[in-house]
C-alpha cells in the first residue's frame, strides 16, 4: 500500500511500530532461533534470555517488583480468559461495568451460564462509572470486581485507584483490563491495589500481535487453575503441571520472537518517557475534539476532559451509518478509522449508539498535528 495513510485505528493495533521493535523480531528470528527454556544449547540459553528481557521489561512499566509474576500471554483476551474460567467458581459473584469489552463480557456471561451471579454497573451515556456505586453491589459471595482500565469506545479512564480501594477493604479481588492503557497511562503495580492486570502487547505497548499477558498478585496463583495444561521445559519428570510461576501458566512454545519486539516496544516508551507519550497523544486528542467540535453533522460521544480520557474519540456524522462513513474516509481520505460496535455492545448501548454504533478515531505517539487537521477537514466536508 503506497497511498499517504492516515492510521487513526491504534486502538485495534497500533500501526506503525518502532523501527527497533520490527529489527528486534527479525534479530529474534535470524539469529537467536532456539526454543526458550528447553534444550540447553545457547541458542536455547539467548531465547530463554529474551523471554527473560521481555518480562524484565514489563516489570520496569508498571513498577512490579518480581518479574517472574508475570505470566506471557498471546493476548488480554487469553489472559482475561485464564482469570475468569480458572478463578471463578459456580456460586461466586462478580461485579463489572457496562462499558466492558466482550474480551471480559463474553467469559463472564458464559461463567454465568455456569452459576455465577453477575453484577454489571451502569455507566453515564458519558461512559463514567460512580465509584460509590460498588459498595452497595458488594454481596456475601462476592468475589472480584473486573473493570476495564479505560473504555475502547469512549476512553474514558475508571477511577481504578477508588475502586482498587474499595476491593482491598472488602476483601475483593480487583481485576483490571489495561488492554487499552498499558503504555497509553502510567500504572504503577506498587501503589494501587490492583491483583490481576491484563495487558496485551500490539496496542499501545508498541509490540507485535500475539503478545500480552497478566501480572498476578503474590498469592494468587496458587487459587488460579491454568487454562492449559502441557510442556514447560521444567520438571519435566512429573506428568503433572508445575505449580509454580510462571510455568503453571505458560505451556507451548511461546512466541518468542513476538515478545523481542514487545521489549523493543516498551525499551522505546521508556526511553522517549511514558509521560512525553501521553502529553502528545492528549494533545493530539485535545485539537481534533476542537476542531470538529463546532461541526453541525457531528456527535461527539464522552466526556470533554482529556485528562481523564484515553486518545480514543467515537463519533457520528450526522444520520450516516458508522460503516458507510469510515469507508469514505478511507477511500476518499485515506483516513483509517473503525467503525460499528468495537466489540463492546454493552458499552454502545450505555451511550446511546447500539445497534449502528460509531466511527472510532484512535491515536498513537506516531500521529501528526498535519494529520488530525487533514481529518477534521475531511470531516468538515463529510459532515457538512
Ligand atoms: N479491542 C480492539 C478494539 O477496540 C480490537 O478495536
Amino acid at each position: 500500500m503506497n497511498r499517504n495513510i492516515i492510521y487513526f485505528d491504534n486502538a485495534a493495533t497500533s500501526w506503525p511500530k518502532p523501527e527497533a521493535t520490527i529489527r528486534a523480531v527479525e534479530t529474534c528470528l535470524r539469529e537467536t532461533g532456539g526454543s526458550p527454556g528447553r534444550s540447553g544449547h545457547g541458542m536455547s540459553i539467548e531465547a530463554s534470555r529474551v523471554i527473560f528481557n521481555a518480562r524484565d521489561a514489563l516489570s520496569r512499566l508498571f513498577s512490579i517488583d518480581d518479574p517472574l509474576r508475570i505470566i506471557l500471554t498471546k493476548n488480554a483476551t487469553e489472559a482475561i480468559n485464564i482469570v475468569v474460567f480458572g478463578f471463578l467458581q459456580p456460586g461466586d459473584h462478580v461485579i463489572t461495568s457496562s462499558m466492558e469489552h466482550n474480551s471480559v463480557m463474553r467469559p463472564l456471561r458464559a461463567m454465568e451460564e455456569k452459576g455465577i451471579e453477575l453484577t454489571i454497573l451502569p455507566c453515564s451515556a458519558e461512559g463514567e462509572l460512580d465509584p460509590g456505586a460498588f459498595v452497595p453491589a458488594i454481596q456475601k459471595n462476592t468475589k472480584a470486581i473486573f473493570l476495564t482500565h479505560a473504555s475502547n469506545v469512549t476512553g474514558t479512564i475508571m477511577p481504578v485507584a477508588d475502586i482498587g480501594r474499595i476491593a482491598r477493604e472488602h476483601g475483593l479481588v480487583f481485576c483490571v483490563d489495561a488492554a487499552q492503557t498499558a503504555g497509553a497511562f502510567p500504572i504503577d503495580i506498587r501503589a494501587t491495589d490492583i491483583d490481576l492486570l491484563v495487558f496485551t502487547g500490539h496496542k499501545s505497548l508498541f509490540g507485535p500481535q500475539g503478545t500480552g499477558g497478566i501480572y498476578i498478585r503474590k498469592g494468587l496463583e496458587q487459587v488460579i487453575s491454568p487454562l492449559m495444561r502441557g510442556g514447560t521445559g521444567s520438571r519435566s519428570e512429573y506428568e503433572q503441571q508445575p505449580d509454580f510461576l510462571p510455568d503453571k501458566f505458560e505451556s507451548g512454545t511461546p512466541n518468542t520472537a513476538g515478545y523481542a519486539g514487545l521489549t523493543a516496544g516498551i525499551d522505546f516508551i521508556l526511553s522517549r518517557g511514558l509521560n512525553a507519550i501521553t502529553a502528545h497523544e492528549k494533545h493530539l486528542t485535545e485539537l481534533f475534539l476542537q476542531g470538529i467540535g463546532d461541526i453541525a453533522g457531528i456527535t461527539i460521544y464522552g466526556i470533554k476532559d482529556t485528562a481523564r480520557r484515553i486518545p480514543v474519540v467515537s463519533f457520528n456524522v450526522r444520520d450516516m451509518d458508522p460503516a458507510t462513513v469510515s469507508l469514505e474516509l478511507d477511500e476518499r481520505f485515506g483516513i483509517m478509522s473503525r467503525p460499528g460496535l468495537h466489540c463492546a455492545p454493552a458499552a454502545h448501548k450505555t451511550i446511546g449508539t447500539y445497534p449502528a454504533g460509531t466511527v472510532r478515531f484512535s491515536f498513537s505517539y506516531f500521529n501528526t498535528e498535519e494529520q488530525i487537521i487533514t481529518a477534521i477537514e475531511a470531516l468538515r466536508k463529510m459532515g457538512k
